[in-house]
């Protein structure tokens, strides 16, 4: 096990750099516009967390059906208001940069999202500091996708509550071959088949 405490650093610097180094590339904000529909936009400059009228007169915006998705590519970042809508977003979705914005009422249930192959995220919640964690840093990884690590399957399991505290803290298992007898009490992954792999499993809390 090794602990990450999270850095309390900004999440993206403002002229749409990342602080990884990573240059103009544009990030995905996705937000719940009605009951049936998701809004998507895409943003060459940050936008103030939750500010929807922003987003739609800054960025390029669409919006379509939800449908649910497996993978997201590039930065992602989610305005959300309720867990449920986090989950049906996210919940085991593949995203390697992955910033939450909490933009609802607080306090957030205690829930579990799990994300695979995540390497970095940014939380955001009302009058909070914004928190940053990153998980892995694989440095030969150069393109997307959920293959990318032949061997290992990264995972990781977010505790919605932590929208309500300062905290963000996370603990890492590597070579976990059966999720449900290491952590019985985590919804097992049962859209990833694997036989030949083993996890690592993050906890983020
Ligand atoms: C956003 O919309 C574009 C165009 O419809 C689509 O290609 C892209 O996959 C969408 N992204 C997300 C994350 O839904
Ligand atoms: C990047 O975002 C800008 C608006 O912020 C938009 O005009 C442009 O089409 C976007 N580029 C891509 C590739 O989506
Ligand atoms: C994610 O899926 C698991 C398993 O189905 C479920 O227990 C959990 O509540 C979901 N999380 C959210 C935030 O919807
Ligand atoms: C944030 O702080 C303001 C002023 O103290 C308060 O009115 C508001 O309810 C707070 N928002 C949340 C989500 O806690």
């Amino acid at each position: 096990m090794s602990s990450n405490p999270g850095l309390f650093l900004l999440c993206f610097l403002s002229s749409g750099l990342t602080i990884y180094g990573v240059t103009g590339q544009n990030s995905t904000i996705l937000f719940v516009s009605d009951t049936n529909n998701i809004r998507n936009c895409s943003c060459s400059t940050d936008i103030r967390n939750c500010d929807y009228s922003l987003a739609n007169l800054m960025c390029n915006c669409r919006t379509a059906p939800f449908h649910p998705r497996t993978t997201y590519t590039g930065r992602l970042i989610v305005w959300f208001s309720d867990t449920s809508t986090l989950g049906q977003l996210l919940n085991f979705t593949f995203v390697r940069d992955l910033k939450l914005s909490s933009c609802g009422p607080s306090p957030l249930p205690a829930d579990y999202l799990a994300i695979v192959g995540l390497q970095r995220l940014c939380i955001y919640a009302a009058n909070l500091t914004e928190r940053r964690l990153s998980i892995y840093n694989n440095a030969k990884s150069t393109t997307e996708g959920p293959s990318q690590h032949p061997t290992e399957v990264y995972i990781s399991y977010l505790d919605t509550s932590l929208f309500n505290g300062q905290n963000l803290k996370s603990f890492s298992v590597e070579n976990v071959r059966d999720i449900s007898k290491h952590f019985p009490n985590l919804p097992y992954p049962s859209v990833i088949s694997v036989t030949d792999k083993s996890y690592v499993v993050t906890i983020i809390y």
